[in-house]
């Protein structure tokens, strides 16, 4: 593949005493489904929310499409904003908000104003994300995993070429995780889309990702092919891939 789409050095944060990131080298390549997995606290979110600029690094770099957003202001982050989206863990939808409006809201942001291209978008991306003609329902009136597909339709209405998935599977059952994983593979499929999963679903990992990256205490441990960390002996990883990590929800 050629230049990555994402390319981050050297990257570092603090959170008062606290070190989070300690150093993270990470290309992402255009096209690619990367999983992002590690134990609780690993910096996985933290690492995360720096793609598209929404912390800014204490050491190292970002780059995006071959520009450095580390030093970039609001305003000058925006246009990178709508080429990296971003689906927060939990979901995060405006609660006040319909769906139709929560999945509205990046479009507005980035400028459209054309209220009927506006309807026809969310209204596309409904169905995408298998939900059609819900707009007018509110986030309460959901179930979790519909609250999900909300997100995702969220993230990836502006068609941006790169989406981000905090723990997109987290409290669903095994036939909904499962359609939001053929969403992404479609996504990627039809659209080039380029996707960073964290989750903690190694069945999803084993079914979505062409790559793998482990993140243990704010460094990457290990990366590598998906097919690698399946038959992998490595001490740390084998009781993650075992779903023996420790983690509670395990
Ligand atoms: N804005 C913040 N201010 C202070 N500390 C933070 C902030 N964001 C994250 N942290 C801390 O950074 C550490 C890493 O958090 P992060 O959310 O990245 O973990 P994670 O790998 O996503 O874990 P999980 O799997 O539980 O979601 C945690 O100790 C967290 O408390
Ligand atoms: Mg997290």
């Amino acid at each position: 593949m050629g230049e990555p789409f994402i390319r981050v050095r050297g990257l570092e944060q603090k959170f008062g005493e606290q070190h989070v990131l300690r150093g993270v080298d990470l290309d992402i390549c255009g096209g690619e489904t990367l999983a992002l997995i590690g134990g609780s606290g690993a910096g996985k979110s933290v690492l995360l929310k720096h793609l598209p600029g929404l912390l800014q690094p204490w050491k190292g770099s970002v780059e995006v499409d071959g520009t450095d957003i580390s030093t970039l202001n609001e305003r000058e982050l925006a246009p990178f904003r709508r080429k990296v989206g971003i689906m927060f863990q939990g979901g995060a939808l405006f609660d006040s908000m319909t769906v139709g409006q929560n999945i509205a809201f990046p479009l507005r942001e980035s400028g459209e104003k054309d209220e009927r291209e506006i309807a026809r978008r969310v209204s596309e991306t409904l169905e995408i994300v298998r939900l059609p003609g819900q707009e007018q329902k509110m986030p309460s009136d959901l179930s979790g995993g519909m609250r999900k597909r909300v997100a995702l339709a969220r993230a990836v209405v502006d068609r941006p070429a790169c989406v981000l998935y905090d723990e997109p599977h987290a409290g669903l059952d095994p036939i909904t995780a499962d359609s939001i994983d053929h969403l992404i593979r479609d996504l990627n499929e039809h659209f080039g889309m380029t996707s960073v999963v964290v989750t903690h679903e190694m069945r999803s990992v084993f079914h979505i990702a062409d790559r793998v990256v482990f993140l243990e205490k704010g460094r990457i441990y290990w990366s590598g092919p998906a097919a690698e960390l399946k038959v992998t002996r490595d001490p740390v990883l084998r009781p993650f891939v075992d779903g023996d990590s420790g983690e509670p929800w395990n």
